[in-house]
């Protein structure tokens, strides 16, 4: 091979080593990264340490190894250097992590007295220190960074530090707002307020409010545990050492009450945090309503809508509260998270109600109109029109509130989308749920159609109690679906029930129990649909269900079944494989002689009637014998009369 060739071979195999390995061994340089004047806290000593292109402090670079990038987005990088410094001629490794564009952390080796070789003496190119053996640098000028990796929203907290002795400092003022408001003229995404209120009883408690700014946040792991760190800098502390904290916290703690744990340093280090729970300073976060005067109701809410209810968002669903002037939904995100909203009244026209919306722990509070129907039987159903915020500007103009609620409660505003006229009114459900007659009854033999065997009525054995019928031979079994006069209040669904009867000619099945017995809760048409809410406590995946109901024929009802308590709005009586739907029941009427179960129907049509009920067919078969010959006698009369009128 010509010498040439060898050298192109070369050239290549160094390109193929820093494409594989993403990493280079380069000219001594700094990293740009680290260019800037750094303060760390080092054996309790102040470090000023300057760095230029060539120069760590005293420190020379002798030779660098840049580990690869794990994050394209971060805008420096690691590196591992052998050093050398001119003063006492010792040799050192560095190894420097870049966290953040304010924060670095680095580890220097001890003295090395000769050159055996970078990659066996610096033991960091092969692998970084751990978090606990680094020195954390914080930049001396500032580069914005936005809080939100770090937090956002407004805490109270509680407190209690490592020093002095003491306790935990609970106080309702201790707050801490990161905030980040659009208009405001403020660096407000950069910086955020924590105000540290007196505890009479805690000794090392201060009243104290100080703006921080961030300085970025990054992810380390101490012992297996990852956790999420940040640095803040107190932009007006004269004393270095404190004017920098390092915090500590673990995502997604899940701690049952919502809380958030943070750990902080006293100085400027990171060292000290070992855990959430073993740290100088610790905080524990509770999310608390943003702090402003919007919050104080101006108005009340229909009486009759107070109470506990119950909702199915899209995808939630939620506990709601109503009192006079607030609506309170608490909503279980999963096991562990919840949110808590609160709509106070502001100003109302009619069904409609201008309402202030915060979320605890978030910073917005959003002006909203809600169109309330009046309640019918254990139901409230409302729509709620497009959010809006109040600017500056408008907040200037002593009637700002009456033009909010033109804006917000305008109709328009409940159509969010101008072409998109399908909605449908959301529903609260009174719950505990309270009876009322359903709008269908009878007796019914019916057929299932299903998304799923899951989704079916079957036969199952209610409570600890056999069936009886295990003693009994059974030999014409059905479904049955009855809503009788005992209780018309209830459903009754037996996916097989004994239709055999005994030597006195009454059915075996009588002794039957029925797999499930809904309770009607609600029920109304709206745009030609009849909606209908029932309650089941036993049932496992939703104890409300949404129904959408038919009636197809004299003798036939139709039924489709929803997974929730919400019905979509495409839901039709006859599907079970769209989504949302899981069930479409063909109920055929099946009354018997002896049974007492006349089939009534109502559509819901005026729900605010009193219990309207349509007897399709008259039930009582006793009483209609009587009345049958009565009519036979009136008949016979007024045609006799007839006739001899003429
Ligand atoms: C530096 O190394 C740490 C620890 O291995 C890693 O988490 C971080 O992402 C690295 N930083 C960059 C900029 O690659
Ligand atoms: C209504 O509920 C809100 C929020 O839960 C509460 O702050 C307020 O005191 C209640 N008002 C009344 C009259 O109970
Ligand atoms: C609730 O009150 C409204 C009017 O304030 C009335 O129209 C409605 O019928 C009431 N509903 C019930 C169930 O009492």
């Amino acid at each position: 091979m010509a010498p040439g060739n060898m050298e192109k071979a070369f050239v290549i195999k160094f390109l193929v080593l820093i494409v594989s390995f993403g990493a280079a061994w380069g000219a001594c340089t700094i990293d740009p990264s680290y260019i800037a004047d750094w303060y760390s806290m080092e054996v309790g000593r102040d470090v000023f340490t300057p760095v230029t292109p060539n120069k760590w402090g005293d420190l020379m670079c002798l030779e660098k190894y840049e580990h690869p990038i794990e994050d394209n987005f971060l805008k420096g990088r690691n590196t591992t250097m052998l050093m050398k410094d001119a003063g006492d001629n010792c040799l050192y490794c560095v190894d420097v992590l870049w966290r953040t564009p304010n924060i670095l952390q680095y580890k220097r080796s001890s003295c090395y007295t000769s050159n055996s070789g970078f990659k066996n003496m610096c033991k960091g190119i092969a692998k970084l220190p751990t978090q606990d053996t680094l020195v954390t640098l914080f930049k001396q000028t500032y580069e914005t960074v936005n809080c939100i990796s770090t937090w956002e929203g407004v805490y109270q907290f509680t407190y209690e530090v490592d020093w002095g002795g003491g306790g935990i400092c609970d106080n309702p003022d201790n707050l801490l707002k990161a905030c980040q408001d659009p208009g405001s003229p403020y660096v407000d995404n950069q910086v955020f307020l924590i105000t540290y209120a007196k505890c009479p009883t805690v000794q090392t408690s201060k009243s104290e409010t100080i703006r921080y700014q961030c300085m970025g946040s990054w992810f380390a792991v101490i012992g297996d545990t990852g956790y999420t760190f940040a640095a803040i800098e107190n932009t007006v502390e004269k004393d270095t050492r404190e004017k920098y904290k390092c915090m500590m916290t673990l995502k997604n703690q899940k701690q049952a009450d919502n809380s958030i744990r943070w750990a902080m340093s006293r100085f400027a280090e990171c060292g000290s945090l070992k855990s959430i729970y073993d740290s100088p300073n610790r905080l524990v976060l509770r999310r608390a309503p943003p702090q402003t005067q919007y919050i104080t109701p101006q108005c009340n809410l229909p009486r009759n809508a107070s109470g506990a209810w119950f909702t199915q968002g899209i995808q939630f669903k939620s506990k709601v509260t109503i009192n006079d002037t607030h609506i309170h939904y608490f909503t279980q995100r999963n096991e562990f998270e919840y949110e808590d909203t609160f709509l106070s009244c502001q100003q109302t026209l009619g069904t409609r109600y201008l309402m202030t919306k915060y979320i605890v722990g978030k910073c917005e509070v959003d002006f909203v109109c809600y169109d309330i129907l009046p309640r019918h039987h254990g139901i409230v159903r409302y729509r709620v029109g497009k959010p809006s915020r109040l600017t500056v500007d408008e907040l200037a103009d002593p009637q700002f509130m009456t033009k909010k609620f033109q804006e917000a409660c305008s109709w328009q505003s409940f159509t969010f989308n101008r072409d998109d006229t399908e909605w449908k009114y959301e529903v609260l459900i009174m719950d505990p749920p309270s009876p009322v007659y359903c709008p269908i009854g009878g007796r019914y033999n019916f057929k299932q159609e299903a998304n799923g065997w899951l989704e079916k009525y079957a036969t199952r054995i209610r409570g600890v109690t056999e069936k009886p019928r295990n003693q009994i031979s059974c030999r014409l079994v059905v479904s049955e679906m009855k809503s009788c006069s005992v209780d018309r209040s209830k459903i009754e669904i037996d996916a097989e029930y004994c239709e055999s009867v005994d030597y006195r000619g009454r059915p075996v099945g009588e002794y039957d129990e029925p797999d499930n017995i809904l309770t009607c809760v609600g029920y109304w048409l709206e745009d030609m649909k009849s909606y209908l809410i029932t309650y089941d406590e036993e049932d496992a995946v939703s104890k409300f269900r949404c129904w959408v109901y038919e009636r197809t024929s004299w003798t036939e009802l139709q039924l489709s079944r929803s997974q929730t308590a919400r019905c979509r709005r495409e839901q039709m009586s006859k599907d079970y494989l769209t989504e949302g739907t899981g069930l479409h029941m063909i109920l055929e009427e099946a009354e018997r002689l002896f049974d007492d179960c006349p089939q009534r129907f109502d559509p819901g049509l005026n729900p605010y009637l009193k219990p309207q009920v349509i007897y399709v067919l008259s039930g009582s078969v006793r009483l209609s014998a009587l009345v049958v010959s009565a009519l036979n006698t009136v008949l016979v009369l007024l045609v006799t009369h007839l006739v001899i009128r003429h």
